[in-house]
């Protein structure tokens, strides 16, 4: 563990790497970069296209409408949302609105990126739903505030976690749409940390209950006592380290070099699978792949759209829950707890909140959600159900990018949904 700290500490320096001679991991690195560059070289236009294309472009090149809302939270963040109101047929009966909440380091083109029949988004177009993504601080398309500069003000601007996106961000986002499109409730489909801050949410903010017909977790994240991911496991380890580094750097913008992941590729990956380009990537080397279920030509297009942008406290909070095997707020250390909750330890999430119909998808041989940790969430919730996929190599990313996801989890949540119309 000591080890891969070190290795951790001296390659986010960008002032050490610049210094100092790491040759093995940049040789490592370079030739990866050479390769994925052959690789990419190969691709047929389109697919290059749809990896440099800004979501609300993609859609429209597939034929879909596209709408860009934007909304200013209290403290400033300028939040992009990108709706497609119908598919390509439009329907004259008006149907109900879903809010699609993308997870960590990712962004509104997590439901696209597949391209029609079989992007989440596309297929709920497609049957008639008004479709809003939302973008939440931080990312590609939320990189923006009113007064503070993300590079200038570094250490300000990226000061949060998911639980200022859970009160914050989703909450106005949810009010805009509400008002918009005249509805009084909406269903809200959430992955992974996308889950998460609607737990945030509901147990901060109850009157938040009411606005949802139902929630539909896919690969929640509440409890991570038993999770796998290496990263998440190394960050839990250092934790104060990690802060503390990053204060040093003087921000809080998670940005790992490319030579560490390339490092962690290599004891990931399969040596010379053309997958080994995705263990480059930050969202893969937490979240882990499924080679069977990956549709190779999507990689230069998840490559083009992710990792989206996050900050280092969103894995941070994460890891302490890893180490405390509770879902809380986020831990200052206990003399600053004292200041900030009146206690010692962070307050834990009140789940007795939420009592809006939750529907849990979990799958065996996801890195980061494990069986134990979605039944204990189960436990606390009054009102869910867990909903276990028919894979057992379904991992964390294939619920937006798997060639079966639509049958496997989408369809089956638009079976659900009809229950409510
Ligand atoms: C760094 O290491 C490489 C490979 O060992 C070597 O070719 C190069 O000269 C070294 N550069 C410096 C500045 O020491
Ligand atoms: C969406 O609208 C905002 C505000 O008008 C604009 O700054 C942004 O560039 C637009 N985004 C896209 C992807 O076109
Ligand atoms: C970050 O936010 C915390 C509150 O969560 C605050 O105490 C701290 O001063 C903030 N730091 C910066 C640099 O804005
Ligand atoms: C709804 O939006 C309109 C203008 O777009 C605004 O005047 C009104 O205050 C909003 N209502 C609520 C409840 O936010
Ligand atoms: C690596 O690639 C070679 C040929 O390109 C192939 O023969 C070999 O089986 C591959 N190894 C693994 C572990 O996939
Ligand atoms: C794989 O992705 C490409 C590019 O989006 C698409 O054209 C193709 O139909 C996909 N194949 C499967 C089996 O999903």
């Amino acid at each position: 563990m000591t080890v891969a700290l070190i290795i951790y500490i001296t390659l986010q320096l960008p002032l050490f790497s610049s210094t100092a001679n790491f040759s093995e991991p940049q040789d490592k690195f370079s030739i990866l970069k050479k390769e994925t560059e052959a690789y990419f070289a190969t691709l047929p236009s389109n697919i290059r296209e749809d990896s440099e294309l800004l979501v609300p472009d993609l859609i429209r090149k597939y034929g879909y409408p596209c709408e860009n809302h934007t909304v200013v939270t209290p403290d400033g963040y300028i939040l992009e949302m990108h709706r497609i109101p119908h598919g390509r047929k439009s329907f004259p009966d008006k149907r109900s609105v879903i809010y699609l909440q993308h997870g960590i380091l990712a962004s509104s083109a997590d439901w696209v990126l597949p391209g029609p029949r079989k992007g989440f988004a596309y297929i709920l177009a497609d049957f008639g739903y008004d479709v809003w993504m939302s973008n939440v601080r931080g990312t590609r398309y939320s990189r923006k505030h009113t007064y503070l500069d993300p590079e200038k003000d570094s250490l300000e601007f990226w000061n949060f976690s998911w639980h200022e996106i859970g009160v914050i961000d989703v909450p106005i986002m949810i009010d805009y749409i509400i008002n918009k499109t005249n509805e009084n409730k909406l269903f809200y489909i959430g992955h992974s940390q996308g889950a998460t801050v609607f737990y945030v949410m509901c147990s901060e903010k109850p009157q938040y209950n009411d606005k949802i017909k139902a929630m539909f977790s896919l690969a929640p994240i509440a409890f991570l006592k038993h999770m796998i991911s290496p990263l998440l496991l190394i960050v839990a380890e250092f934790r104060t380290e990690i802060l503390a580094l990053y204060n040093v750097l003087n921000t809080y913008n998670f940005l790992p070099r490319n030579e560490f992941l390339a490092q962690l590729g290599d004891t990931l990956c399969n040596d010379n699978s053309t997958f080994q380009i995705l263990c480059t990537n930050a969202l893969f080397a937490i979240c882990g792949f499924n080679e069977k279920q990956m549709n190779s030509s999507l990689l230069p297009i998840i490559m083009g759209h992710t990792p989206s942008g996050a900050s280092v406290k969103q894995i941070c909070h994460f890891a302490q829950g890893v180490k405390s095997g509770k879902f809380q707020r986020w831990d200052y250390g206990w003399v600053s707890n004292l200041d900030y909750y009146g206690d010692t330890s962070p307050p834990n999430y009140n789940l007795r909140n939420i009592y809006a119909p939750v529907y849990l998808f979990y799958s065996k041989n996801d890195w980061l959600v494990h069986e134990l940790d979605v039944m204990k969430l189960h436990t606390e919730l009054f009102n869910s159900i867990a909903v276990q996929v028919f894979d057992d190599h379904f991992n964390h990313m294939d619920y937006l990018y798997a060639i079966n996801a639509p049958d496997l989890i989408y369809q089956r949540t638009i079976d659900i949904m009809k229950h409510y119309n």
